[in-house]
């Protein structure tokens, strides 16, 4: 379609729309990559394809429907589309014309971004794309990242790099336009932090929500390697822990998870734990009913740690790890075979159980990111 065009609208009264948008629908009158129109009074207006003759829309649907008779069409001069990528591929085509005609938009548009607040970040890939060169070097490039960015209702941009390869898995986003600081709601808890310095795995949501799913009432848990509160704060709030030792190390993170405790009233039920865990785990020996290990692509550092800061009364870990997928079950029978010798060497006396094996998403092909929930009972 072109978005340039005005569309032609059939206004009805709201409490007829649902009937009105089937029948539009049915017929393939409905232009699917334009906003319906709200209008006050309580009417809404559903936007024709260009194709649709209005009048015998019209007709159709006010005298067939029984709609009421003000029922009208409407011609608006343009209207946004409803689809992001269509509002993208505009604004990019609209840069193209101007300063590099020989390009094409389809050779430029990202297929797909994340979003965190108001920064939109496109994927490590786009920078791979032929067109990227000319375009990022280009002296108006800065008017290019404004007409995405205003595209796709953000003040910033940036791309996604590797995460790092250091003990902070650090991010490595290059900002195009605005600012890295970013500040957000993800399933009704506040994460603030500066998304140039430090990772933030949408892809674990998954995982997030499963532990905020659990039944914590109570209970003292400590998060190894706390990040901005990925799993610290839906403990807290989702699943009803009543305190959380966060240790990280990172000093932008430790920032992030402080600033996200606060917003989500949280201070006085978290104590952060600054430093590397291999030091403030040694602190918090049999203090815990559970312990979360979140790093990849092993958690090992911190088993022996983790099993010495639960309580004589035993409890839960949550074991992270990249496996591959046809290992996952011979690396479970070796890893509750480790703890049972870690349970020997320490005379804790626990009993070790596998309760259960979330495979959370694929890392890289054939291998899995999967957390093993391990029960230990005295
Ligand atoms: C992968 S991130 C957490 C990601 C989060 N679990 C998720 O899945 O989205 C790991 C965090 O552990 C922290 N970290 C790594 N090694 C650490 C150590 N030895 N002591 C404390 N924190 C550490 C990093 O700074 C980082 O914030």
């Amino acid at each position: 379609m072109d978005l340039r065009a005005p569309t032609t609208f059939l206004v009805v009264e709201a409490s007829q729309g649902e009937r009105v948008h089937g029948l539009l629908k049915t017929n393939g009158w409905l232009e699917a990559h334009v906003e319906p129109l709200r209008q006050e009074a309580g009417r809404i207006g559903f936007p024709l394809t260009a194709g649709a003759d209005s009048e015998t829309v019209r007709e159709v649907a006010c005298s067939k429907l029984g709609v009421s008779s003000k029922c009208i069409v409407a011609e608006v001069a343009r209207r946004d589309s409803v689809d992001p990528h269509h509002r993208l591929t505009k604004a990019v085509q609209a840069w193209l014309d101007t300063h590099q005609p020989s390009l094409k938009a389809a050779a430029l548009v990202p297929t797909k971004w994340e979003r965190l607040g108001d920064l939109a970040l496109f994927p490590q890939e786009w920078r791979h794309s032929d067109a990227w060169p000319t375009v990022s070097q280009h002296p108006k490039a800065k008017a290019l990242w404004e007409a995405m960015a205003k595209a796709l209702k953000v003040t910033s941009l940036g791309v996604q790099a590797p995460i790092a390869d250091d003990t902070f898995r650090s991010s490595q986003v290059e900002m195009l336009l605005g600012s890295s600081e970013v500040e957000f709601t993800d399933h009704g808890l506040t994460y603030a932090f500066d998304a140039a310095k430090v990772m933030f795995s949408s892809g674990n949501v998954t995982e997030r929500r499963r532990i905020g799913a659990m039944n914590m009432q109570g209970e003292v848990v400590v998060d190894a390697y706390a990040g901005v509160g990925y799993y610290t704060f839906p403990m807290l709030v989702h699943a009803g822990a009543a305190h959380v030792h966060a240790c990280e190390i990172n000093p932008a993170s430790i920032a992030g998870l402080r600033a996200g405790a606060a917003a989500n009233d949280l201070l006085d039920r978290l104590t952060v734990h600054e430093g590397d865990n291999h030091d403030t785990l040694i602190e918090l020996k049999g203090v815990a009913d559970r312990c979360h290990l979140g790093l990849l692509p092993s958690s090992e550092p911190v088993w022996e740690a983790c099993l010495l800061a639960l309580k004589p009364s035993g409890g839960v870990l949550h074991v992270h790890m990249n496996v591959e997928e046809e290992r996952i079950e011979a690396w479970t029978a070796a890893t509750i075979h480790t703890f049972e010798s870690l349970v020997a060497k320490h005379g804790s006396g626990f009993s070790v159980q596998a309760a259960h094996v979330e495979r959370v998403k694929w890392f890289a092909p054939r291998v899995r990111h999967v957390v093993l929930d391990l029960r230990f009972r005295p």
